[in-house]
């Protein structure tokens, strides 16, 4: 398997702007939430199974995934999430291992959200590698992003990991605190270190 980084954060640290300058660099990507979204998109994997269990009301007629209506399901029904998550897991868990293992890229980094609350994928990582800055920028960056109030970018940080636990469970840490330029150089003393890493010892 190629030498594999596994990118976390809290929602609005800047995991999405840290990838994007490593894609830049080389680095291989593979983004389950972007294989999420192909998996219930038109002709997706789990379209059939997705049907099965809840039915073909959650089906649209281009045969991807009804996502406002799983969204209000799954919020109202901790269960139907639970069945969701069953689903959908596993193949997200079992594509991501196939394009790591397809790469060509001199190392690859996974983009995944909630790879500590989950810890399904550190079979799969030699490092971990977490994206940080404090509550108040990510409250400010992702307000500034979408519609989200303080509220409610406060309560989707609830339910992930408290940025203590987070960082203890890092190998590596990209400090967000300052502009794009900040984050860019740590990005790319980062790159250069997992070359050296990735490249096989003789
Ligand atoms: N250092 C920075 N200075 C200013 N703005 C930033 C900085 N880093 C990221 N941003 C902006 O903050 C917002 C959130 O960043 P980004 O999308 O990279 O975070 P994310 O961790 O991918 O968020 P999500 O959890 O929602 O996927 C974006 O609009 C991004 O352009
Ligand atoms: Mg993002």
């Amino acid at each position: 398997m190629p030498y594999c980084v596994g990118l976390t954060g809290g929602i609005g640290c800047g995991k999405s702007s840290a990838t994007d300058m490593f894609a830049a660099l080389g680095a291989g990507v593979v983004d389950t939430d972007v294989i999420s979204r192909e998996l219930t998109g038109p002709g997706g994997a789990a379209i059939d199974a997705i049907r099965g269990e809840f039915g073909a009301d959650y089906v649209l007629a281009d045969g991807g995934l009804d996502r406002p209506r799983m969204r209000a399901l799954v919020f109202a029904d901790p269960d139907a999430r639970r069945r969701l998550e069953a689903i959908l897991h596993p193949l997200i868990r079992e594509t991501s291992r196939r394009r790591i293992a397809d790469s060509r890229s001199p190392y690859v980094l996974l983009v995944v959200p909630l790879l500590l609350e989950t810890g399904s994928y550190r079979d799969l990582l030699n490092r971990v590698l977490v994206v940080d800055c404090d509550q108040a920028q990510q409250v400010e960056r992702v307000k500034a992003r979408s519609a989200l109030t303080a509220d409610e970018v406060r309560s989707i940080m609830n339910a992930q990991l408290p940025r203590a636990e987070r960082l203890a469970l890092a190998d590596d840490v990209l400090r967000n605190d300052g502009d794009i330029n900040h984050l860019r150089a740590q990005v790319e003393r980062l790159h250069s270190r997992y070359l050296g890493e990735a490249r096989p010892q003789s």
